[in-house]
C-alpha cells in the first residue's frame, strides 16, 4: 500500500470543514483540522472520536503568517508532511456597502483571502520538492455572482480564484495542482444565520430547489484531492445547484 497521505483542513471543525475532514478520513487520508477555538475544537474532536473517527487538531490563527508557519511545523513534526491543503476557513460580516466599516472589510479579507497566502506559502515548497500536492481553495458562488451586502466577502472569494489560477501555472509541472471549489448555499450555521425571508428568496432561485448538503461539497474535495485529478488544475468546480452557470 502507498504511504497514507496527509490532509490539513483549515476551519476543519466548522460546517463544511467537518464534512471535508470526515470524507477525507473515510477516503484513507490522515486528517488534521486546523482550528481557532481550543475549547470548541477539543469538544469536536471528542465527538469525532466517539463516532470512531480519529482526526488530529492543531491551533492555527489563519490571519497570522507566523502562526500558520508554527501550525504547519507542528503537523510536520507530529503527523507528517502535508500532501493536501484545504483552505476552507472563512467568515461573513455582511452589510450594505454604505455601512461597511474598515474593520468588517479587513476581518473578512484577512480570514478568507490573506489566510490562503499565509497557509499555502508554508506548504507549497514541500509539495513541489516531493512532486505531489493538492491545494484546494473553498470559495463561493457569491464570489462569481456578487451578492447584496457582501462586498468584502465576494472580493475575498473572487480573489481566491485569481490566486488559484496564478499559482496553478507556477507549479503545474511539479505534480502539484491548485483548484478552487465554489459552493452554493450549503445548509451550515453560516447560511442558516441569514434572515429567513432573505434565505427563502435565495432558495427559491436555486434551480435544484434546495440547499446543498456539506457532504456534497466534501465529495468535490475528495475528487480534487485524488490521484486521478492530476490533470485538473487552475479550475473552478461549481457545486451550486445551478444557481450560477457560466
Ligand atoms: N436586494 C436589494 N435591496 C436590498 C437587499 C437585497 N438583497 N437587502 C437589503 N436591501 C435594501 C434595503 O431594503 C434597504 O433599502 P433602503 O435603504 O431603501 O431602505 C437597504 O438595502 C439597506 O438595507 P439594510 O439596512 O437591511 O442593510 P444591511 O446593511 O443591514 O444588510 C443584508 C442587508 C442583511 C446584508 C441583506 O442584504 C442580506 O441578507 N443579503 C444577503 C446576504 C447573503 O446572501 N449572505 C450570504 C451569507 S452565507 C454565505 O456567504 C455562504 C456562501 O458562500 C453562499
Amino acid at each position: 500500500m502507498m504511504k497514507e497521505k496527509i490532509a490539513l483542513v483549515t476551519g476543519g471543525t466548522g460546517g463544511i470543514g467537518e464534512a471535508i475532514c470526515v470524507r477525507l478520513l473515510n477516503d484513507g487520508y490522515k486528517v488534521v483540522a486546523a482550528y481557532q477555538n481550543k475549547e470548541k475544537a477539543e469538544a469536536w474532536q471528542l465527538r469525532q472520536k466517539e463516532a470512531g473517527l480519529k482526526i488530529e487538531i492543531v491551533h492555527c490563527q489563519v490571519t497570522d503568517f507566523e502562526a500558520c508557519g508554527k501550525a504547519v511545523k507542528w503537523v510536520e513534526d507530529n503527523v507528517g508532511m502535508i500532501d493536501i491543503l484545504v483552505n476552507n476557513a472563512g467568515i461573513t460580516k455582511d452589510g450594505a456597502f454604505k455601512k461597511m466599516t474598515p474593520e468588517r472589510w479587513d476581518a473578512v479579507i484577512d480570514t478568507n483571502l490573506n489566510s490562503v497566502f499565509n497557509m499555502t506559502r508554508q506548504v507549497f515548497e514541500g509539495m513541489v520538492d516531493r512532486g505531489f500536492g493538492r491545494i484546494i481553495n473553498i470559495s463561493s458562488v457569491n464570489g462569481q455572482m456578487g451578492q447584496f451586502g457582501q462586498c468584502n466577502y465576494t472580493a475575498a472569494k473572487a480573489g481566491m480564484h485569481g490566486f488559484t489560477k496564478s499559482l496553478a501555472r507556477e507549479i503545474a509541472r511539479k505534480g502539484v495542482t491548485v483548484n478552487t471549489l465554489s459552493p452554493g448555499y450549503v445548509s451550515t450555521p453560516m447560511v442558516m444565520a441569514i434572515a429567513e425571508d432573505v434565505r427563502k428568496k435565495i432558495e427559491a432561485g436555486i434551480p435544484v430547489g434546495r440547499l446543498c448538503q456539506a457532504e456534497e461539497i466534501a465529495h468535490g474535495v475528495s475528487y480534487l484531492a485524488s490521484d486521478l485529478a492530476a490533470y485538473v488544475t487552475g479550475s473552478e468546480l461549481d457545486i451550486n445547484g445551478g444557481l450560477f452557470m457560466h
